[in-house]
């Protein structure tokens, strides 16, 4: 059995690609300190795939605490490191809070995996290190411009400090993995989205307003230089992105890396944008939304897309769901978890 430690286990990415790990067989364990979750998720993975999964509620900045799960735990082959702090706003406001966090619980977790031989490990990054990227679609020799908020810097800190521990102990394999929009959910919609805070991001705000937690939608700008003059974003669907962490796994566990620190792309190579996925949620739906044209946001980039090539040429990987697949599950993930008996 290959056993791979996952932090931040109980979050949204985390516990899709638990799901999609189990389904490949892989033996997982979680750690989530459920700062920012709960344990929920752990009960619709288990009804996915019939096992079940333990968490470790332990913060990864307590380095003792952490060092036990290495104990427990002396035939671990990977580690995926989703476990962060990931709020833009929240991280303008809170910088010191975001390093701390972000950045300590990412050196234990190097620290330790150096220590108990722990080879394979796999970044959860974001498109966000490229800040406003200059050539579309990006790929990943593209600069990092300056990083728009703290959460960014540290996502390329953090991407920086795994190739700089990786050139001291060779032994450490690395994978960045640098997500474009994330969105959707498991078609089973037993597992999906759930911001603890109000959302912010355009598919969970889509849904929340069509079973009307929110009376309606502020569609951020409709004069920029695009198609239809709103804002231009690669979805990816979560599952898809999923899978990319078990192929990322699998392509380190078979000594199939070139380099000790590899970096890759995650989204479908396609701009969306906001009228279109609106327009795609009234389809697979039948239903309308209820929304309004309203002020740029701040900080919005006008378009960024991935090339994900590399991934596709290297890790053998490619994205199965478009912005409709999106829309059908993180639909019924919502009807789900918003019906008064629900469990998730
Ligand atoms: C945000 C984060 C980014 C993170 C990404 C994925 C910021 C500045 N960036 O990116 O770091 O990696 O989420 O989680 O927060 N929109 C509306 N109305 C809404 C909500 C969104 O029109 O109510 C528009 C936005 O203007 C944008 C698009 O929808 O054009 C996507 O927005 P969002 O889901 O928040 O993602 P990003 O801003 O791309």
């Amino acid at each position: 059995m290959k056993k791979v430690l996952v932090t931040g286990g109980c979050g949204y990415i985390g516990s899709h690609t638990i799901v999609d790990l189990i389904d490949h067989g892989f033996e997982v364990i979680s750690v989530d300190s459920l700062v920012n979750a709960d344990e929920r998720p752990l009960a619709g993975i288990e009804k996915i795939t019939g096992q079940a999964v333990y968490n470790y509620r332990v913060d990864l900045c307590d380095y003792e605490a952490t060092r036990q799960i290495f104990l427990d735990h002396p035939d671990l082959m990977g580690i995926v490191h989703f476990a962060a702090l990931k709020a833009v706003g929240e991280s303008v406001e809170q910088p010191l809070r975001y390093f701390r966090n972000n950045l300590n619980s990412l050196l234990n977790l190097l620290d330790l995996a150096t220590e108990h031989g722990v080879d394979n490990f796999i970044f959860s990054s974001s498109c966000s290190v490229y800040g406003n990227a200059r050539e579309l679609p990006v790929t990943e020799a593209n600069d990092f411009q300056e990083a728009e908020s703290p959460y960014a810097r540290t996502k390329q800190m953090g991407e920086q400090m795994i190739r700089d521990v990786g050139r001291a102990f060779p032994q450490l394999r690395s994978i960045l993995l640098r997500y474009f929009n994330p969105a959707g959910a498991h078609p089973s919609a037993l597992i999906g989205e759930s911001p603890v805070n109000p959302a912010l991001n355009l598919v969970p705000v889509i849904t929340e307003t069509a079973i009307g937690r929110r009376t309606k939608l502020t569609v951020f700008g409709d004069d920029y230089g695009t198609r239809d003059g709103s804002c231009i974003r690669d979805y990816i669907h979560v599952m898809d992105l999923a899978n990319a962490h078990t192929k990322a796994l699998q392509y380190l566990a078979a000594g199939q890396s070139e380099e000790a620190c590899e970096v890759y792309n995650l989204g479908i190579g396609e701009g969306v944008t906001v009228l279109e996925a609106i327009e795609a949620f009234e389809k697979v739906t039948g239903q309308s939304l209820n929304y309004e044209i309203g002020p740029r946001r701040p900080g919005d980039v006008v378009a960024i897309y991935s090339n994900y090539q590399r991934a596709a040429e290297r890790l053998a990987w490619a994205p199965a769901r478009g912005i409709e697949d999106i829309m059908q599950t993180a639909w019924e993930w919502e009807k789900r978890r918003s019906a008064p008996a629900s469990v998730s």
